[in-house]
């Protein structure tokens, strides 16, 4: 009796581990390996197909299958029995939800270990974008690529589309002839091209990992393991700004164990990518915003690369625990950066990052400030802010100031060791911290770190980076102002980190003339570097410097990605000199836009 109820118990836990973002049964049947055959049609920008799921059945009155879909078409799903006979079976689908797409419900008379679903996706799909051969950086031929992270990979695929499952895949993908395919997935034997590629991804990963681009790419090693997949205009350029990816590696590899995915290669994408990076296993996306020609933004890789332990290797069981991937990920980031480029610029980055940080602090509502965010019923993309990143980071480098790096670094390669290939979450991690670190309280106490952990806002503990270069900037700033002398500004040795944090001071201490003078004196309207013109752009926008205007106006009709684009509308639509010109230029730049991209500056102007 006891026995029984223990089961009932267990089984009971399991039916309810659910992801609030995910429709799927997971619980009840997984499934652990997946394929798919796709065509990409670039006239109906569509994927058609299909994808044959092989299924694992955990409870056994189970004869149903949910998985995530959006815009999807389904033509036929056909089901394999055990003695090898295919059946048809019947599915519908749930109700529309706004951020989750819809259940795809599969009906099955037995427990079929094989389901093949036949389908194509929408040219709306949220996960892919489609251009045209003028927006590829080349103009020649067209491209497209996939962006699954959060939950987009079900616009594309039907699965089980939540971070707590994992797979492996094959794939077999077929473009247009002149076209590469590249997946985030074994891509040696593809550099011919035929227009008929093969896949295998033999490490289990999240479906947020899955990750497809076609187009006209050429490759170019850097080392034996890794390489760029670029547009010709990038290529050269790329190898050249990335050519410490190697030893950033090596870096790692040093710190939290090896490599666990074989090659680590990059793929540049065009300009309209939505964001900076995204780690698809052995295959980083890039947006081509930080080939900056002097490896100033250069740290962008070593986040996408640090994903391979913390986020690939070790991953957030739901998206609520972002901070897990992405905090992880900075801490990673931060120490690669130190080993590669020294500590000088490393405490420069972390106290940028923690300015960045406290701007978002500022705008939050305070429950999206705690590490764990609820985002039930909300779409999850909007966790994207600087708190799971930094905040997380910050919790982290406590940790590391309080044990030092001769216990927290083995500490912290044990655990993606320990947790290789498996999901986490905030209290698996506390009780591993309990067990392994947390011994003495007089070192870190339990209240300290639950403070971060569960507390809004900025632990009582933080402990904030400064660094005496930073210091010299203000005082170079508050003599020019005082003199109005532009050779107060002792700039020839600055580097990008010097100028951002310069920049990010003007808004509050500076007016026009004073803007007018820095740009004509440093060019500032026309910087090359995207960070520093997009921190430039939001000073002239707050104190209407209209001389800026017209690179803003290029700058936005360029570049897509989210992190410039979204905040520099939502200026530009709180100013009413500008939210007219803005709503004209929106229209020309929007179709080059991503659609993750597009809807939030839909939602920033109000268009929808
Ligand atoms: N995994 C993220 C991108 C992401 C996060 C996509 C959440 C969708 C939802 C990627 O690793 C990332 O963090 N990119 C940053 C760059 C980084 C240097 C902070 C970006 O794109 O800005
Ligand atoms: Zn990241």
């Amino acid at each position: 009796m006891r026995v029984v109820l223990l089961l009932l118990v267990l089984f009971c836990a399991r039916v309810q581990a659910t992801d609030p973002h995910s429709f799927s049964n997971f619980t009840l049947v997984s499934h652990p390996e997946l394929k798919l055959d796709l065509t990409a049609d670039f006239d109906k920008q569509q994927l058609q197909g299909f994808v044959e799921l092989k299924l694992d059945w955990h409870y056994p009155d189970a004869r149903q299958l949910v998985l995530d879909s959006r815009d999807l078409t389904i033509e036929n799903v056909v089901g394999q029995s055990a003695e090898g006979r295919w059946h048809r079976l019947s599915h519908s689908f749930g109700d529309k939800s706004r951020y989750h797409g819809q259940a795809l419900l599969i009906e099955f008379p037995a427990q079929f270990p094989v389901v093949r679903i036949y389908y194509h996706t929408s040219p709306q799909a949220s996960g892919l974008q489609w251009l045209t051969k003028e927006q590829s950086s080349e103009k020649q031929q067209p491209f497209m690529y996939s962006q699954s992270q959060s939950i987009h990979a079900r616009s594309w695929i039907p699965l089980q589309d939540t971070p707590a499952v994992r797979l492996n895949y094959q794939a077999r993908i077929r473009t247009p002839k002149q076209l590469l395919a590249v997946m985030g997935a074994d891509n040696s034997a593809n550099t011919e091209k035929d227009g008929d590629y093969f896949f295998r991804m033999p490490q289990a990963i999240p479906a947020y990992l899955i990750a497809l681009a076609i187009g006209d790419l050429e490759f170019k090693a850097m080392s034996e393991r890794t390489g760029v997949y670029a547009e010709k205009v990038w290529l050269d350029k790329a190898v050249a700004e990335f050519s410490d990816t190697e030893q950033m590696m090596q870096v790692a590899t040093a710190l939290y164990g090896d490599y666990p995915w074989g090659r680590y290669d990059l793929l540049i994408l065009p300009a309209s990518f939505p964001f900076g990076g995204m780690e698809n296993p052995r295959l980083s996306f890039i947006t081509p915003t930080v080939i900056a020609g002097d490896k100033s933004l250069v740290s962008l890789i070593a986040h996408e690369l640090a994903h391979s332990w913390s986020g690939n290797l070790v991953t957030n069981g739901s998206w609520h625990e972002l901070w897990l991937n992405e905090g992880f990920t900075n801490y990673v980031e931060n120490r690669i950066m130190e080993q590669v480029f020294g500590p000088e610029r490393a405490l420069l980055e972390r106290q940028l990052s923690v300015q960045d940080l406290e701007n978002d602090l500022l705008q939050l509502d305070a429950k999206d400030t705690l590490l764990i965010t609820d985002y039930t019923g909300r779409d999850p993309d909007e966790a994207f802010t600087q708190v799971p990143y930094i905040k997380g980071m910050l919790f982290l480098q406590f940790l590391e100031q309080r044990f030092g790096r001769a216990v927290f670094d083995p500490f912290l390669k044990n655990y993606f060791q320990t947790f290789a290939f498996q999901s986490m979450d905030t209290e698996k991690f506390l009780r591993y911290m309990r067990k392994t670190l947390l011994n003495d309280p007089d070192i870190v106490s339990m209240g300290e770190v639950l403070e971060w952990l569960y507390q809004p806002g900025l632990a009582g503990t933080f402990v904030a980076p400064e660094s005496d270069a930073f210091k010299q900037v203000d005082l170079q700033l508050e003599l020019w102002q005082k003199t109005g002398n532009l050779a107060e500004l002792q700039t020839n040795s600055w580097s990008i980190h010097h100028w951002l944090h310069f920049i990010g001071q003007l808004a509050a201490t500076v007016d026009i003339a004073q803007l007018q003078q820095l740009d004509q004196g440093f060019g500032l309207s026309q910087s090359k570097n995207a960070e520093v013109a997009t921190a430039w752009f939001k000073v002239a926008l707050a104190k209407n410097y209209s001389k800026a205007i017209p690179a803003l106006e290029q700058f936005l009709l360029k570049v897509g990605r989210r992190k410039f684009v979204v905040p520099l509308y939502l200026q530009l639509s709180q100013n009413p000199e500008y939210l007219e010109w803005a709503k004209n230029l929106y229209q020309k730049a929007r179709p080059g836009y991503h659609p993750l991209t597009q809807s939030a500056v839909d939602k920033v102007l109000k268009l929808n």
